[in-house]
């Protein structure tokens, strides 16, 4: 089975099983196929944060489990529990037509509900971990059910206990949200502030907000629609105060945002831009032309072709400004398959 409709990049690696799980049951069914099958298993959301680099001779479980339901009202909050296969955009628009707010600023990320938490997705100032309030996780291969709290879950920048200690280990079925019934709006991110301006929004509601972010995104970043991508490639890279000190010196413009532990971010994008990256095209695949953060598949190129051109900005970072850029995106081959 073609996995080029199930990943954002478009690429054409095979499947030998694929099963879709609407249910609890339906992904012990999957757990019983791979014991059956002899076939280790592979978990997939929307698709959306993964580069694949061989066929995989396994059982693909595509979650697909539905439902947003109402569980609780907290005085000023309300609480959304949300299937693992929600479509993330459709759950924030969802949201922002009954009136909650805490979701604007994440539309139109690509994929699903489920794979939200595990690299604590953010954008415009906003990350899954401020909306956050618990998820229901079956354990690999028990399917006992485990509830996972925020902390539980150690969000950090793109990342979660999902991608490290328990990776392979849980399937995420259900994720809530603690959303606000009151605007609390967030426009400190500076494009933001910008396009609600030139909107002519000075109390921006969070349909505003959101229709910022959709207008920001559409210029920026491609639809995996019309061109294969996964959003960013790379995470923004962190370095200490000395060394961005350092480079200021030579690029008098690097732009650079303080963080925690007195480090510095860097924008990827600027890095790769500067470096002269910026809409280069070899074959098959290249960086895109308005965001160089985003390398994108033109149709027919692999996830090796993909994997080698990130190779190379890699290393040319790497020499020109002494910062090692880390991926953001997953790769996928026979090693992160899941043996039951
Ligand atoms: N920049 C350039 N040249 C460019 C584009 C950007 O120099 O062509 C520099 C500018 O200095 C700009 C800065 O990069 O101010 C930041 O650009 P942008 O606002 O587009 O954000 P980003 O840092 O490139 C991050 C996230 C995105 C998220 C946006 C908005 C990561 C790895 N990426 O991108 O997330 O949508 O901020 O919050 O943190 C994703 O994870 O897939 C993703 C798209």
């Amino acid at each position: 089975i073609s996995l080029s409709a199930y990943n954002t990049f478009g690429i054409n690696k095979k499947a030998r099983f694929l099963c879709e799980a609407e249910s609890r049951e339906d992904v012990l069914y999957a757990f019983n196929q791979s014991r059956i099958l002899n076939k280790p298993l592979f978990v997939l959301g929307g698709g959306s944060n993964i580069l694949l680099l061989e066929d995989l001779d396994a059982v693909v479980l595509k979650i697909n489990i539905q439902g947003i339901d109402s569980i609780r009202e907290d005085g000023e909050q309300v609480i959304l529990k949300v299937g693992a296969g929600v479509v993330w955009h459709d759950l924030v628009r969802y949201s922002i037509e009954m009136g909650l707010s805490g979701l604007e600023n994440l539309s139109l990320i690509p994929g699903t509900v489920g794979a939200a938490p595990m690299q604590n997705i953010g954008a415009y100032g906003v990350e899954i971990k401020s909306v956050f309030d618990h998820l229901e996780a079956m354990e690999i291969p028990s399917g006992k059910l485990r509830v996972f709290t925020g902390k539980d879950c150690r969000f950090g920048y793109r990342e979660s206990i999902f991608k490290n200690k328990l990776k392979g280990k849980y399937i995420i079925t259900h994720v809530a949200f603690r959303l606000n019934k009151k605007h609390q709006p967030n426009i400190n991110y500076g494009d933001i502030r910008l396009t609600l301006k030139e909107m002519g929004n000075a109390y921006p509601s969070p349909v505003n907000i959101s229709e910022a972010v959709v207008k920001i995104r559409q210029q920026k970043l491609p639809d995996p629609k019309e061109l294969g991508n996964a959003g960013s490639f790379f995470k923004n890279p962190t370095i200490p105060l000395f060394d961005f000190n350092q480079l200021k010196n030579q690029y008098p413009e690097i732009p650079g945002y303080p963080v925690e532990d007195n480090r510095v971010k860097i924008p990827a994008a600027w890095l790769i831009d500067t470096a002269g990256w910026k809409g280069k095209r070899c074959g098959a695949i290249g960086v895109h032309e308005k965001q160089p953060l985003v390398l994108v598949n033109y149709g027919g190129g692999t996830g090796t072709d993909i994997l080698e051109l990130s190779g190379k900005i890699q290393a040319d970072i790497l020499g020109k400004f002494g910062i090692q850029l880390e991926r953001e995106v997953n790769t996928i081959s026979s090693e992160n398959l899941i043996q039951l």
